[in-house]
């Protein structure tokens, strides 16, 4: 016998109008939709509790690492075909990175911090830069261009550094376990 919580058997109730006895005397279809509808909320909660124990930013302070280390074996590779290969995935991994931040997180954050947004709105020049310097690279990629290559590495060091010791800490502490998991989920859709 499955050990169904109350919260799933008020849900079931509620929006199918399907009880436990319905869903294991009732019709066909009543019993089918309780068992799917039971494997998804496992899932989801599963899904849940493996967020819970991970942190925004460890999970984001990982992708960091993660991008840090394909554009320096980008910069390491000489050659052409491999470099081009590493430098697309890092433009996009940093893509679906700052799509995390700019969908995600600063509006989560925006609407935790009131109008005290100077930190977000510096973030997000910042991007802006990040992006820029990406463009750049794209373009010299035939003619590698190692001043470039140097003002994205440092750009990327001090925005990475901002966001991992001031806003990516700010954010764990002003949520609760399930808007984290919320959060987190949506990054790993
Ligand atoms: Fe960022
Ligand atoms: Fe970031």
């Amino acid at each position: 016998m499955e050990n169904y919580d109350k919260e799933f058997l008020d849900f079931m109730k509620a929006k199918y109008r399907i009880t436990l006895d319905d869903a294991t005397d009732g019709q066909e279809s009543q019993i089918i939709t309780f068992a799917v509808a039971w494997n998804v909320w496992k899932h989801a909660k599963r899904i849940y509790s493996q967020n819970s124990e991970i942190s925004i930013s460890r999970f984001m302070s990982d992708d960091h690492s993660r991008l840090d280390y394909i554009f320096e074996e980008f910069r390491r590779s000489k050659k052409a075909g491999l470099a081009s290969q590493l430098f697309l995935a890092f433009k996009m991994g940093m893509e679906r990175h700052i799509r995390w931040e700019e969908e995600i997180l600063f509006p989560l954050a925006r609407r935790k911090l009131g109008k005290d947004t100077a930190m977000l709105d510096e973030l997000i020049l910042q991007h802006k830069r990040i992006r820029g310097s990406i463009r750049d690279i794209s373009g010299r990629l035939d003619s590698r261009d190692a001043g470039l290559e140097n003002d994205l590495e440092q750009l990327l060091a001090g925005h990475d550094k901002m966001e991992e010791e001031g806003m990516y800490p700010w954010i764990d502490d002003s949520i609760d376990e399930r808007e984290k998991g919320e959060v987190l989920s949506r990054m790993k859709a």
